[in-house]
């Protein structure tokens, strides 16, 4: 049975940064709260020109070349985004006529934070299956086009950032080891984007009322984070035989250092095996995990060899998580 695993990675950021001195000057909060709530001081945002599919053809470019690829070898591209370039036709068809890939499968996934981890369980099977050899996947997200900054409870969180992983058939042991994907319909409205699709067609009045931002009761996710970010990283050690003391790195979605402390804490991991760069990003959503995937691996903090876990969890709610051996 060959494995999937992961070839080249790569990330794109804009350059604005929004820090929270920033913040503080046009709404209700302050570096203090801020920091001690979330561990945010920055987060960038997307310049007027950038767009979801722009960044992620420089994040998905990184990645084919760190992989030796060109696109005409990608079979199938899977945009994970809920901040797309428009609702149709999907931001992947863009992204694979701006890359110039060749006309393979391409299309979207809405999965919110945990959409990264679901890209590459969907691309597993089609690795694994041989449907496709080179699978692209990308977590892209420019969430500040669906930001309240009147709102204080999410200005602070979400930052914009894109970055992408090229998944290929691997020797073993490497590649993914155990992946599971759930969803929880149940708390879909606990963070939602009210207007804007059938059941509440944009209008002046929508538009009025702020229905197309992201609304989020923040303070009910935390603890299904908490919950399932843990139970689903139990889950894939103990399919793949694993104990928590072998793995080398743990990279969880980036949605809050409290959410991250609290679920490090539960699983037993110690501190020096956790990878966050909320402080410096905060919460781009389904770009979180790749891009500190690409970090890790261009700093060196990822080896071949290592064991890296890796959990989400996000709108829907939706929650999953990915064990694989570099
Ligand atoms: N500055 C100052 N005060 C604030 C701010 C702010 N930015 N935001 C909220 N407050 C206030 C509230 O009004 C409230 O005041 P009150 O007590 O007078 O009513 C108080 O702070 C506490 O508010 P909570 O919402 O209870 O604060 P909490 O500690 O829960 O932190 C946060 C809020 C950061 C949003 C946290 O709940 C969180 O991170 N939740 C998880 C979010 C998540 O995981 N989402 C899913 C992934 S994202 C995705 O899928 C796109």
């Amino acid at each position: 049975m060959i494995a999937a695993g992961i070839l080249g990675t790569g990330a794109a950021l804009p350059e604005k940064v929004i820090t929270n001195q920033d913040l503080e000057k046009i709404v209700d909060t302050s570096d203090e709260w801020i920091t001690s709530r979330t561990g945010i001081k920055a987060r960038r945002q997307a310049g007027p020109d950038q767009t979801t599919s722009s960044l992620s053809v420089e994040a998905a470019s990184k990645a084919l070349e760190m992989a030796g690829l060109t696109p005409s070898d990608l079979d199938l591209i899977i945009c994970s985004t809920i901040s797309p370039d428009m609702p149709l036709p999907s931001t992947a068809a863009y992204i694979q006529s701006k890359l110039g890939a060749r006309d393979c499968c391409a299309f979207d996934l809405a999965a919110a934070c945990s959409g990264f981890l679901f890209g590459m369980t969907v691309a597993e099977q089609f690795i694994k299956t041989r449907k496709a050899r080179h699978v692209l996947v990308i977590g892209a997200e420019i969430l500040s086009r669906y930001v309240d900054y009147k709102d204080r409870a999410t200005c602070v969180i979400f930052g914009d950032g894109v970055a992408a992983g090229v998944l290929g058939p691997v020797e073993a042991p490497s590649g993914m080891l155990a992946a599971e994907m759930h969803t929880n319909g149940g708390f879909a409205d606990h963070l939602y984007i009210p207007a804007g699709g059938v059941l509440k067609p944009a209008s002046c009045e929508t538009v009025r009322a702020g229905e197309h931002y992201i609304k989020m009761n923040g303070n009910e996710l935390f603890k299904v984070a908490v919950r399932s970010m843990e139970d689903v990283s139990r889950r894939v050690l103990e399919q793949a035989g694993v104990s928590v003391r072998a793995i080398d790195l743990f990279i969880p979605h980036q949605a809050n250092q409290r959410i991250t402390d609290a679920v490090r804490e539960r699983l037993g991991v110690c501190p020096e095996k956790v990878y966050a760069n909320i402080s410096r990003l905060g919460n781009t959503s389904s770009a979180s995990i790749p891009i500190c995937l690409d970090e890790c691996v261009r700093s060196g903090r990822i080896q071949k060899g290592n064991l890296v876990l890796m959990a989400a969890f996000g709108a829907g709610v939706t929650w999953g998580a990915v064990l694989m051996r570099w």
